[in-house]
């Protein structure tokens, strides 16, 4: 059963982004677009404190009207912060994504951030578990174990 640690691992970026807290929404934006990621874990102190998404920013951003240059992330932010431990499996990570409607798990060991896991990430580990079990069930069919 995969954990958190080996999705980490097979992950291409490492580290996690972050932005302050008292940052505007257009800057934390501009960060979504330009490191090309769907969220931004949120830090006050370097503690993190929530998670700005693209969802975060079409829902709450635009429908109330707040000005982007002027509108602080805290304020379009998603708080409390739901994380999961690097020794959990990827099997509670789909549970909690999929009962909470979460894309983004941020991934905290002894109070320190260390990663993110997004539904893509998972849905690599699924995608290529089933390539190995077609693999592996082809070569029984065929005679070649
Ligand atoms: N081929 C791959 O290896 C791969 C991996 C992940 C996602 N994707 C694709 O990218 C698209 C969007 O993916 P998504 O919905 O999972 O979300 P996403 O666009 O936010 O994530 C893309 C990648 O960036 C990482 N990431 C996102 N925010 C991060 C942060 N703050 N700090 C560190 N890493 C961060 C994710 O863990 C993931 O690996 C989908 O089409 C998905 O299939 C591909």
């Amino acid at each position: 059963v995969p954990t958190v640690k080996q999705i980490l691992a097979d992950k291409a970026i490492k580290g996690v982004y972050t932005v302050d807290a008292g940052y505007t929404v257009h800057a934390a934006v501009a960060l979504l677009a330009y490191h090309g990621i769907g969220a931004l874990v949120v830090v006050d102190n370097d503690e993190p404190v929530g998670i700005f998404s693209e969802r975060d920013y079409a829902r709450k951003g635009i429908i109330t009207g707040k000005r982007s240059h002027e509108t602080p992330v805290r304020e379009l932010m998603s708080a409390p912060l739901v994380t999961v431990s690097p020794d959990q499996t990827m099997e509670e990570c789909m549970e909690l994504m999929t009962s909470r409607r979460f894309r983004h798990l941020p991934v905290v060991e002894d109070g320190k951030l260390v990663g993110m896991v997004a539904i893509g990430d998972v849905l690599m580990q699924v995608v290529a578990a089933q390539r190995s079990t077609i693999d592996q069930l082809q070569g029984y069919i065929t005679g070649k174990y």
